[in-house]
């Protein structure tokens, strides 16, 4: 079917960075010669200059229309460049911030550039509490059915995220482990050696919870603990997520860890800044299969190390013991679980070895945005966090929020910390 993507906000620094580089990966491929893209902007722009070098495919394909978002006027004369026949479907993606895009899905749907053949692609963040969420997703559902619209969660579309699907799906054998007579704890870590890159305006109202712990943790944690059908299909996925988020307890703030580095005030000009850039939760979920078993997520901005993870530590049979199974979801993509073998000789010694699954040196791996666009084409849905789950993970997050923003206690750290001496 043919596809048109009409870019609001393609000058932006989300847009230079991932969408359009991605963008013009895909249309190398030539799997896709029947998508076009209108770029949407107050001002001509040079569309070459932005683009990655040897795009020449993209720029073919691309045109761009000049208008003023916030008149409603200048919507119908986009719905006359689009010009969406009833054999093509239209993809409208917003990489603009949250109140601009409530103004843009207003002034889309009053214009009718949402019929049936009509996709929404959100980014986050989606709302920034529990109250704001819901006003947010009821705003888009009066023009936009569930079913139009594509929330953006790039950790969703990361390839180890979806090697986590495939690994509990595809490999029984572990489904007789993934409970909680096996499972001591799991950790969902998402840690980056970077601070907050001159981020101020974006990073001084948003904070580690809402940035990276609200949705992308909770993603990658409810990936880890869904039930995983017999009858495994991707196209269930976002479903089977949502349910996992369902048993999950509200979060206790007393066991919560707010930390912010301790050159982040003078680096936002703003010595009483309470914005933590770490964030630790513990969680529990009441299902049964999972009753018991610490969930621990923790994100940081200027930590030891770069590590987005997933670990798996399994109950001890002995002392020494320590099963560990993780995902590496960035750097050094892979899937590890630490076994104890004989060591060599004649003693009966244990050591600790490492089982790994690693793709080849020479593979690449494609990146998270090109996923999206690609899902969203084909009407994927898996890779999208739907509704309920957006609205379930800020409503397990409330009471830490609430407790935040209530108390003037944040903990410092230097630079270069590691995760444990945060969360013990
Ligand atoms: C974004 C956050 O969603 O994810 C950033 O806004 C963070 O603060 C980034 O740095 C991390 O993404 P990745 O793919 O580099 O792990």
């Amino acid at each position: 079917m043919r596809t048109k993507l009409v870019i609001f906000g393609i000058t932006g620094d989300l847009s230079t960075r991932k969408l359009l580089p991605a963008l013009s990966q895909i249309m190398k491929t030539g799997d896709f010669d029947d998508l076009s893209v209108i770029g949407v902007s107050r001002h001509d722009f040079d569309l070459a200059a932005l683009l990655p070098t040897e795009s020449e495919q993209l720029l073919g394909r691309f045109s761009q229309i000049t208008m003023n978002v916030s008149d409603a006027a200048e919507y119908h004369r986009l719905k006359d460049v689009i010009a969406l026949g009833e054999d093509e479907q239209l993809l409208v993606y917003l990489s603009v911030p949250p109140a601009a895009s409530a103004q843009i899905v207003e002034l889309l749907g009053q214009a009718g550039i949402n019929t049936s053949n009509t996709k929404l692609l959100l980014e986050k963040p989606f709302g920034i509490d529990l109250s704001s969420a819901e006003t947010m997703i009821g705003h888009v559902a009066r023009y936009y059915d569930e079913s139009q619209v594509y929330r953006i969660d790039h950790y969703l579309a990361k390839e180890m995220t979806q090697n986590i699907v495939a690994f509990r799906g595809g490999n029984a054998l572990f489904s007789y482990v993934w409970n909680n007579q096996a499972i001591e704890k799991i950790e969902v870590v998402a840690l980056e050696s970077i601070g907050i890159e001159g981020r101020t305006d974006f990073y001084e109202p948003t904070g580690a919870l809402r940035d990276v712990l609200q949705g992308h943790l909770m993603q990658l944690l409810a990936i880890t603990l869904m039930d995983v059908p017999h009858e495994f299909d991707w196209s269930g996925v976002t479903e089977l997520r949502a349910q996992a988020l369902k048993a999950i307890a509200p979060a206790d703030p007393t066991t919560a860890v707010r930390a912010q580095y301790s050159t982040y005030r003078d680096e936002v000009g703003n010595p009483e800044s309470m914005t933590e850039t770490f964030a630790a939760v513990r969680l529990e979920s009441h299902d049964e299969q999972w009753k018991g078993v610490p969930l621990i997520l923790a994100t940081g901005k200027a930590m030891d190390k770069k590590a987005t993870e997933v670990r798996i530590h399994f109950k001890k049979s002995h002392e020494a013991q320590t099963n560990c199974l993780i995902f590496r979801i960035q750097p050094h993509e892979s899937v590890e679980i630490e076994v104890f073998t004989k060591k060599p000789g004649y003693e009966r010694e244990l050591q600790t070895q490492t089982l790994s699954f690693m793709y080849p040196e020479n593979t690449v791996l494609p990146d998270a945005y090109e996923q999206v666009i690609v899902d969203a084409i084909r009407s994927r849905k898996s890779v999208f966090a739907g509704s309920e789950e957006v609205l379930r993970s800020w409503e397990i997050l409330q009471p830490v929020q609430q407790a935040w923003a209530a108390s003037d206690v944040i903990r410092h750290y230097d630079a270069g910390s590691d995760l444990y001496s945060l969360i013990g």
